[in-house]
């Protein structure tokens, strides 16, 4: 018997490391916070029922660690730790308990939104942020101090009478859920793996090495505590709003309680109205007031005594999981769908939901007319979190993934490091060629008017169109019967296509649909291959040379142009009249510094200095290399000049850096 509980332990224990690998390190959780905290339940129940097996490595005494070797660590002045939480007003009410049994005289509580992102914690010195660290195992983290230094809330300089030469303070890192959406858009059409919610692009983003592509995703960050050896005042309330009076985003919503019913009432308001913020937010903080008190109570292995974290639950319903259907989407991706019986949650009936991907259909051990649990959570499209095991029989079939498209019969293929399986055929595929051709004819790319997706389905199947290069073979003849259409239409498409043999090179470049090749790389990759046919005939050396092409891009453009269908479609483009070169002078893309004579100085993160200086060109600016009078600004990079700078401050020229400008000519 002993035999079966350790082991059973031990299993536990396993189990969630790796989940708190991938949600800290990795950033992809594959099951619900609630399900995670009954993981840790049970296995906090165990070690206290068979004390034998405790182990201080257990992950009830530790929490889970983000550190990464991709960064410096450092030490934390003060311990991060973690909070006690609960999903239960009882429990609540029990901790409010405890602390009456240490605590005689009255006290009050803070509550606070307990926001849905990743926590840092940041030491200011003399009124300077001077470093960044994510909580990593508690005791030292990741230096993240380029990354925060790029988020427009977090003060880089503050003054206030009351603030101490060094303190720390620690808040969260948040995306809106805004930004979020369109940040998946993009991953989607890029064929990368998309953000799960807000919370993993968010720690995500805050990993990245490249701080001009944090700096893009516009992170938030607010605050909710403060800690130095001698503080402004003796109460968490008082601190935070001092916090808030020297330049720090700290929530509003934050409230002093007098007795835990005010508490509940706190977490009974804002258990809907959280839902009209712009961020995610998954439960409420409830923290003593006292600093006092917080000595006098102490901390556990792993949290404060005088704090707790009350966990709103996600909205969640059982129900049958009919059958998994399989969608291939424009890009080829292969994205499960569970049918379910129809079930009513929280106001809509459900009878469809997401699954994701294979792994999570491994990692949810799904048999077929299983009873699940669907959960909504910030996201629209509902999810199965989980399996009712007391109602699995033994005629239940395990739920297989497929390895042939369900489309066009071929294998499927998973990349390493990808999520998803995608079908490789993506010339033949019914909804990839579909895709291709909607992606060629896109405002940004030939902006070809008056086709949509109906009129690319309509033509497919009328086997009028089978890739790309069939539009320019279009006739007016053909397209005048088709239903929908007629005289007018047709006419309108035929002009349309016409006119699209003016489209720029970098323009044809990026309609092409070649993997990881998005408008930026294509401009970037025009500049370099002047023709077609220099991009053909280039070799992986030379694609690697150019600044912001990587292996993966240029493994993706070689196999592209291996593909002799690829090729034979390129040529029927280029006999159509398609633009596969870039005209004699610089390909003119914008005008947004129409007069502007520019002064580039210093080290650039995205693009090389003379790529800068064809894009200066290419927007109507003009290039110089000395400071003078007639500058309209220096670009400025890394280490620039000093004489440079000393000459700018003089004249009065403006230094702008190259995320500034690389939003003034729009290219982020
Ligand atoms: S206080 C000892 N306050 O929740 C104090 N944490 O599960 C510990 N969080 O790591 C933190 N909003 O990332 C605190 N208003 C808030 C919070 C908050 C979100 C996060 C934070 C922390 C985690 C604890």
């Amino acid at each position: 018997m002993s035999g079966k509980i350790k082991a059973h332990i031990e299993k536990l224990r396993k189990e969630i490391e790796e989940h708190n690998n991938r949600y800290y390190v990795m950033n992809q959780p594959v099951i619900s916070d609630f399900e995670y905290d009954i993981l840790i339940n049970e296995l906090e129940t165990l070690e206290k029922k068979f004390p034998e097996y405790i182990s201080e490595k257990s992950p009830t005494r530790n929490i889970g660690s983000d550190i990464t070797k991709e960064f410096t660590q450092y030490e934390h002045r003060y311990p991060m730790l973690s909070l006690g939480n609960t999903y239960s007003e009882e429990e609540l009410r029990e901790f409010d308990s405890r602390i009456k049994k240490t605590v005689s005289e009255p006290f009050e509580y803070v509550c606070e939104l307990k926001f849905d992102g990743a926590s840092v914690s940041i030491t200011y010195r003399n009124g300077n942020l001077f470093r960044a660290l994510t909580r990593g195992d508690g005791n030292k983290g990741d230096d993240v101090t380029a990354n925060v230094r790029t988020i427009r809330s977090m003060p880089l300089k503050i003054s206030g009478k009351k603030v101490p030469a060094e303190f720390v303070i620690r808040g969260e890192i948040l995306m809106p859920r805004a930004v979020f959406n369109k940040l998946n858009e993009e991953r989607i059409k890029a064929e990368i793996t998309p953000f799960a919610n807000p919370r993993n692009a968010a720690a995500g983003t805050l990993k990245l090495l490249d701080p001009a592509i944090v700096s893009s995703r516009s992170l938030d960050c607010q605050v909710y505590f403060l800690l130095a050896e001698e503080l402004p005042y003796d109460n968490h309330f008082e601190n935070l709003k001092e916090a808030a009076s020297w330049g720090f985003s700290v929530p509003d919503s934050f409230r002093l309680c007098r007795n835990i019913e005010e508490v509940i009432q706190f977490i009974s308001y804002w258990e809907s109205e959280r839902k009209n913020l712009p961020y995610d937010t998954d439960g409420v903080v409830v923290k003593v007031n006292s600093l006092a008190l917080h000595e006098e109570l102490g901390v556990t292995a792993k949290s404060p005594r005088w704090a707790m974290a009350y966990k709103y639950k996600a909205e969640e319903a059982t129900t049958r999981l009919l059958s998994i259907v399989f969608q291939v989407g424009r890009t080829g991706a292969v994205t499960p769908v569970a049918n379910l019986e129809p079930v009513l949650l929280s106001g809509s009936t459900v009878r469809r939901a997401t699954l994701h991907n294979s792994d999570q259909i491994a990692m949810l051990d799904l048999h077929l007319n299983d009873m699940v649990y669907v959960e909504k959570g910030g996201e629209i499209i509902p999810k199965i979190v989980g399996v009712d095991h007391s109602f699995r029989d033994k005629t239940f079939k395990k739920a297989l993934f497929i390895s042939n498209c369900p489309e066009c019969g071929t294998t499927l293929v998973k990349n390493e490091g990808e999520a998803n399986h995608f079908c490789p055929n993506y010339l033949h595929c019914p909804p990839q060629i579909k895709g291709r051709i909607e992606h060629f004819i896109s405002r940004k790319a030939m902006d070809i008017d008056g086709l949509g997706e109906e009129t690319i389905d309509l033509l497919f199947s009328k086997d009028l169109i089978r890739n790309y290069a069939d539009l320019y073979a279009l006739k007016h003849e053909q397209l005048v019967p088709l239903e929908r259409l007629g005289e007018k239409s047709s006419l309108n498409i035929m002009k349309s296509i016409t006119k699209s043999l003016e489209t720029p090179y970098h323009r044809v470049l990026f309609a092409l649909g070649i993997r990881h090749v998005g408008e930026t790389v294509a401009k970037t990759i025009s500049r370099r291959f002047r023709t077609i046919d220099d991009l053909i005939n280039a070799d992986p050396e030379q694609l690697t040379s150019v600044r912001e092409i990587g292996p993966k891009i240029a493994s993706s453009i070689i196999a592209f142009f291996s593909d002799k269908e690829n090729i034979e479609i390129i040529n029927r483009l280029k006999q159509a009249g398609v633009k596969f070169g870039a005209d004699q002078e610089a390909v003119k893309t914008g005008n947004s510094l129409n007069g502007k004579t520019i002064v580039i100085s210093g080290l650039f993160l995205k693009h090389s200095r003379d790529e800068y200086k064809a894009i200066i060109e290419e927007n109507g600016g003009k290039n110089s290399t000395s400071v003078s009078g007639n500058t309209s600004f220096i670009l400025a990079g890394e280490n620039m000049g000093q004489s440079k700078k000393e000459k700018a401050i003089e004249l009065g020229v403006p230094l702008i850096n190259e995320i500034e400008f690389l939003k003034i000519i729009d290219e982020d």
